[in-house]
Order: structure tokens, then sequence, then C-alpha cells
């Protein structure tokens, strides 16, 4: 598997940040520095309890304990940034604090600028669209395949990209979402092709993907693909702490590190969390482990094991690879004949105790994670297989509010001059005609249903039932 992560069973793998909390919390000082909870005995003792004495106690910044500093990176901070990018198949990584969400702020911030534009799909996080809405670049939308019986979105096809860039001589860059939240993924090797014929750069948001390096039977990274950028929720599926992310500068890209850094620099937290940090580290060295290695091969099996049980069930379906795509094998959405997917969800929690990761109108999206056990899996077939044979349809569920957005926008008005313009609240139901004033876009997954200078239609209000007032545009 010459992309992927080789496991030498005789390499040390180093994990830096660990190894000075490690000799930090070993080494206690007296502290006259923050944090001011002074290794968590100036907090509510349950909640030191609960935690642990030893996470508060390396709860530190980077100013202290030679632990070295995030931005610019220096000591065993920079050590584990350049492990990352080895790992990951990457020239230079960047830590991340606040998610890949200030990834997508400082690559918007970094590498565009007002008025220019910037071709990117219409799904993408809201965090991409705040980033534009700063920079003031316009984004020319690409609104990819709608899977209309699984009420999402389908991936983004590169002769969408071609044509956008074939109409528009002025691209700064293309910013793709892949995979989709439920793992639908996109041909970025084709995309990518596209993009070098133009000369433009390509940024893949690959949230979702960071397991993809590890296993040859996951889906290439974008890295190895030809994107120029890749940003990575560690947190969401790599085993890292929440909030805790990576960006990628890949070998040979086309943009400037050095633009994106100073970006970072601005928008990142002076106090960064070497708990976070020390788990990005953390998550790193356990893909690179043989622990690690066995633990995503379990993760795949265990996928495989409850797709083929699924496969067997009569009401139940899933979305899988060989309907026009492909998908990641760890993200398993379903669908239930008779069950809208927020009746499934509630099914599953309530009755058996099962939490998945979101719920749409249509079906429930299920993590195969590195962390789970075979007997989880288990017993969801078995809590599957009672649904299925279950007729749960006569529950009548009132569900008047839609959940993912899959509507093409009407826009009026550039997002950031919408933004910026005067604006008033109003009744939501008052609100069809006008225009947006804000971006509306609620998580899981963070799509938008609404941005600002878009027309507010009928068709929005179901997606709007939690909002009595809406900021509409004078
Ligand atoms: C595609 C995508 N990009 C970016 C983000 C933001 O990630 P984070 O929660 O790490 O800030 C998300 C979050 O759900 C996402 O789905």
């Amino acid at each position: 598997m010459p992309n992927k992560i080789k496991n030498d069973k005789q390499t040390t793998i180093k994990a830096p940040i660990v190894e000075a909390l490690k000799t930090a919390y070993s080494n206690p000082t007296y502290q006259f520095h923050i944090p001011g909870h002074t290794k968590g005995l100036g907090t509510l003792p349950d909640f030191r309890n609960l935690v642990g004495k030893k996470a508060l106690t390396v709860d530190t910044t980077d100013e202290f304990d030679n632990l070295g500093t995030l931005t610019p990176a220096t000591g065993p901070i920079k050590e584990a940034q350049i492990l990352a990018a080895e790992a990951f198949g990457a020239a230079k990584t960047f830590f991340l604090l606040n998610g890949s969400t200030i990834g997508n702020l400082a690559i918007a911030m970094g590498l565009t600028k007002k008025g220019q534009k910037v071709i990117v799909n219409r799904n993408c996080h809201r965090s991409i669209l705040t980033g534009l809405i700063i920079s003031g670049a316009q984004p020319l939308w690409i609104i990819p395949e709608k899977l209309d019986d699984w009420g999402l979105w389908g991936n983004v096809d590169a002769k969408c990209v071609e044509k956008l860039l074939e109409e528009n001589s002025d691209v700064s860059m293309v910013w793709i979402t892949n995979p989709t939240y439920e793992g639908v993924v996109s041909d970025i090797a084709a995309i990518a092709k596209v993009c070098k014929k133009y000369n433009v750069p390509l940024i893949v948001d690959e949230a979702h993907g960071c397991l993809w390096n590890f296993n040859e039977k996951l889906p290439q990274t974008s890295l190895k693909l030809g994107a120029d950028i890749v940003v990575h929720s560690l947190h969401k599926t790599g085993g890292s702490m929440s909030q805790s992310s990576m960006l990628h500068i890949s070998e040979g890209s086309k943009i400037n590190a050095d633009d994106v850094e100073r970006a970072l620099m601005l928008l990142h937290t002076t106090s960064p969390s070497l708990m976070l940090l020390g788990s990005l580290d953390a998550a790193r060295a356990n893909l690179q482990s043989e622990r690690g290695q066995k633990q995503l091969s379990r993760a795949i099996a265990n996928a495989k094991y409850l797709r083929s049980e699924i496969d067997k069930m009569k009401t139940i379906h899933q979305l899988k690879s060989g309907f026009g795509f492909k998908t990641d094998v760890t993200k398993v959405f379903i669908k239930a004949d008779g069950l809208s997917g927020k009746r499934l969800e509630s099914i599953l929690e309530i009755d058996f105790g099962i939490e998945v990761e979101s719920a749409s109108d249509i079906g429930v999206l299920i993590l195969c994670n590195i962390g789970n056990k075979r007997s989880d899996f288990e017993y969801l077939v078995k809590c599957l297989n009672k649904i299925d044979s279950h007729d749960y349809k006569d529950i009548y569920y009132l569900e008047n509010k839609k959940h993912m957005p899959m509507l093409t926008p009407i826009i009026k008005k550039s997002l950031r001059d919408a933004y910026f313009s005067p604006k008033e609240v109003v009744p939501t139901k008052e609100a069809v005609g006008r225009l947006s004033g804000e971006v509306v876009a609620e998580c899981p997954p963070g799509i938008s249903i609404l941005l600002p200078g878009e027309l507010i239609t009928e068709a929005h209000l179901p997606y709007l039932t939690d909002y009595k007032e809406i900021e509409v545009l004078i």
C-alpha cells in the first residue's frame, strides 16, 4: 500500500506533546500563572472529581513547562506537527483548536480577497461561508446531485467544476467538501485534474475523512489526489478530543503556507489548550501504532458486519457504494420503511438506549468508530432486527420540521454585502419574499438553509419551525 501508512512493529511511535506533558506532570512547580483553577483546586470539587485531578493538572497552556508554543510552532508542538505531516502525507501540518471551523476561516481569510471568485459546493459547512463573509470573496455555487430517495446531497461532478472554470477566467480557488457528512465521496482525482488544467488551487474540506490515509480499504485522501490544502476534523473520527483538528498543506501545493499561517495566528486563541494539542498528538500516534491499525481494521470489519446484516433486513435499507458514487464504508446511513429518520432515531434512543450520530427527515447516520467494540454492533443489529420485525408505523410521530436543506438558492445580493447591509428582525412567517440577513445553518450537519442575500420562500418555512423571528434585509 504505497500511499498509506506502513506499520513497522520495530518503530517506536513518538508523541512529543504527550511526553512533554508527562514530564511536566512529574515535575510540578509552584504555579502563579493561568489557568487560575491551579491544577483543579479552584473549581467545583464535583467537577474535579468528574474529570479527574490529573486531567486538570495537565490543563495548561503553551507558555509554561517547556511545552512549546502553537503560533509560531516551537518545541514539542512543532515536533508533533512535523510527525503529523509525515503520517498524513502532507508537506506541512498545522494543529487547529476550535475545530476545522478555524481551518476553513483561515483558508478564506489567508487565501482570498474581496470580490475574488471561489467555486464552492452549496452543501458546504457554514464555516466556509463565514470565511467567505469575512474575506468578501464571492462564491460560485456548485449544486451537487441530489439523492432524493435518501434526502441527501450526492457528490460533486468534475464536469460542473470545469464548466464554471470555463465560464469564469478569474476564479481564485476551488473548495470542495469530501466526503459529505453521510460519507458520499467525490472523484477528487478528476476534480484535481481540472484544477490543474486551469491552474487553480484545490482546497478540500475532508473534515469527515481523517482516517483515510491509515487503511487501504478506505477512500484515498485528497492530499494524495492533488489537493493543495486538506482540513481534517481529527476529533470527529480520528480519536482526538472535541474541537481539535488539523490543516495540511500538500507536497507541491500551489498556495503559500505562510498566508494560511498568518491568518491562523490572528484567529487562534492565545491560550491554546495543551490537553487538546496533546490529544491530536496522541490520536496521530495511536493511528500509526499497531494498536490503532487494529482498531481501524476492526472499525471497517464492524461496518461490513453491520452492512451485511442490514442487507438481510426487509424494511431497513442502507446507502452504499454502487448507487452511482462511492461511499466511506464506516459511515452507515440507514432508513426504515414507514418511519421518518427522526422517528427511527427516537426509537433507537428511547427503546434501546442507542444514540446515533444524527437523524434527518429520511434516515439516521451511524458511525463505525475506532473505539467501538464488536459487541456494540451485535447489540445494534439485534435492535435493528427488532425494529425490522415490529410494526412501529402505528405510532404517530409529530414532525413538522424538515432537517436537511436541499433547496436551490435564489441569490439576490452578494454574501458579504448582504451580511453588512441594514437589517430588521421580522416574524419568520412574514419573511417570505424578503432577503435573508443571516446565515441559517443548523448543526449537524451545518449546511446552510439560507444565506444573507437569498430570497426566503415558502419552501424554507418547514426548515425554520424553531425560528420565531429571522433577520431580513431592509
Ligand atoms: C464538512 C464539515 N466541515 C467543517 C466542519 C467544522 O468542523 P469542526 O466541528 O471541527 O469545527 C464540519 C462540522 O460538522 C463539517 O461537517
